[in-house]
């Protein structure tokens, strides 16, 4: 009825002050409507905001995880390859003990290849990681996993950010020692990506620790830093007792960063640590990125080469040393790391904490290595020079290595010269050029 009512009114003729009190009240449900319906499309836009949240952050975690986490990894079979890939093959009663057993982090890459490859040799067991990431030449990681798998090695595909897949490794094999190698390597790259400094220098670093430090047993860590965290030292050689808190390029900071945060791991959780600062690792299998390798692949293809200059026309050296002089100082800091004396992630007493460099102490400049490259592919280079760019790079670096001398009995044995003929018949050899020639055989 009283529909019929509100109808009726609605015919009558009004005066002009009904009018108003009518108007008063269609704005009024006008507005109640307008607020139900605003309210029921804040409700929708809620609901599409929440959807498209969720929807973002699914995609983001399988992003991430695909990237990161891609490996497929566990099961019987994989713990069979880890558990057989892990033991010690050193003959029983061998001089030399028992035998180690190694996870070697960053094994597809140039040192970790050398290194997985001489522990196989003469026996300790060996699992690699890596996370064959596209900074250089993926197919070069991928070769490199294929000969360590024709010696026995097995390299498993992951990040070392993956905390549960590092438990996992600890939970199979009771590693005595940890190698860990992997790292965003290169100086100049930082400018370019420097999230994939902090991501694996970094972040990396302290999820490996943790697995360490919770592992039971806990292994030993050697674990490689870098000669450029001298920075802006200018006291040559380079010796450990020198500054290290002014470094040229993110990496270098990283690098820093890695040595006091392994410091803290050792002081709270007794993990035992060796830092090794390298000095320009160079040799058959190496990095497409560092000088040495794009001069030979420049030169060979006709292409110009830029050297860069420092200031007053000073050319840049290096202290260039041969990766078979790398790897004996690795193995040596792993035979000589003390144990951790941590349990269960508490530390039972003091544990080693050492840093060596590990160098050549025979620094070579720019343009001579260029000269013995020119003299080994027998092409002449075409040489763009440049003053050096802002960018990160140091002037020259040369190593003091007494510490490693007196405490590792490291002693490099190879010149330049030598170095650079080996990496020069790797290099033809592994990209074809001597196939159907003899001109590069005779090196
Ligand atoms: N080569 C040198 O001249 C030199 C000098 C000083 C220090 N270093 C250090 O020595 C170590 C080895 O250097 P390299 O020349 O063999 O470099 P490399 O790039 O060939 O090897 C590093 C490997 O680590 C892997 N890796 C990177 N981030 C990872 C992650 N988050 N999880 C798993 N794997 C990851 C890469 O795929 C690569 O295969 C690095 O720590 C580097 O910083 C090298």
């Amino acid at each position: 009825m009283r529909v019929v009512a509100e109808e009726e009114e609605d015919m009558l003729p009004s005066t002009p002050g009904k009018v108003k009190i009518e108007r008063a009240g269609a704005m009024t449900r006008q507005l109640h409507r307008c607020f139900a319906s605003t309210g029921t499309m804040f409700l929708w836009a809620l609901f599409l905001v929440a959807m498209t949240a969720t929807y973002l952050s699914f995609h983001s975690f399988v992003d991430t995880s695909s990237r990161y986490f891609a490996a497929s990894w566990g099961g019987l079979h994989w713990e069979r390859q880890i558990r057989a890939s892990a033991s010690p093959r050193r003959p029983p009663g061998s001089a030399e003990g028992a035998g180690l057993s190694v996870l070697v982090t960053g094994a597809a890459g140039f040192v970790g290849t050398h290194c997985s490859l001489a522990l196989r040799k003469r026996g300790d067991g060996v699992v690699g990681i890596d996370n064959f990431n596209k900074y250089y030449d993926p197919s070069l990681k991928k070769a490199r996993r294929a000969l360590l798998a024709s010696h026995g090695v097995f390299v498993v595909e992951g990040d070392i950010n993956d905390g549960r897949l590092l438990t996992k490794l600890f939970d199979v094999v009771p590693f005595t020692h940890v190698l860990h190698l992997a790292a965003q390597a290169g100086v100049r790259y930082a400018m370019e990506n420097p999230a994939s400094y902090v991501h694996s220098n970094i972040a990396g670093l302290v999820s490996l620790l943790e697995a360490c430090k919770e592992a039971d047993p806990q292994p030993a860590v050697v674990w490689a830093s870098s000669s450029s965290v001298y920075g802006l030292n200018d006291a040559v050689p380079f010796s450990e007792a020198h500054r290290t808190d002014r470094p040229a390029s993110l990496y270098a900071a990283t690098k820093k960063a890695g040595e006091e945060i392994t410091h803290t791991y050792n002081h709270i959780y007794g993990l035992s640590v060796t830092g090794l600062r390298f000095f320009t690792v160079y040799g058959p299998w190496g990095r497409p990125d560092m000088a040495y390798f794009s001069f030979t692949r420049n030169i060979l293809q006709g292409k110009p080469i830029t050297v860069y200059r420092g200031r007053d026309h000073v050319d840049l050296a290096r202290d260039f040393t041969y990766i078979d002089d790398i790897v004996r100082g690795c193995l040596a800091s792993l035979d000589t790391a003390g144990r951790s004396t941590g349990t269960g992630g508490r530390k039972r007493g003091p544990a080693p904490y050492r840093i060596f460099n590990l160098g050549n102490t025979a620094p070579v400049t720019v343009p001579t290595l260029v000269s013995i490259l020119e003299r080994y592919l027998r092409v002449n280079a075409k040489r763009n020079v440049v003053e050096m760019p802002g960018n990160g790079d140091v002037p020259f670096t040369h190593a003091n290595i007494s510490l490693a001398r007196e405490q590792l009995g490291y002693k490099p044995t190879t010149s330049l010269e030598m170095g650079l003929k080996k990496f020069v018949r790797w290099y033809l050899s592994y990209y074809g050029y001597n196939r159907g020639t003899q001109a590069f055989n005779n090196l």
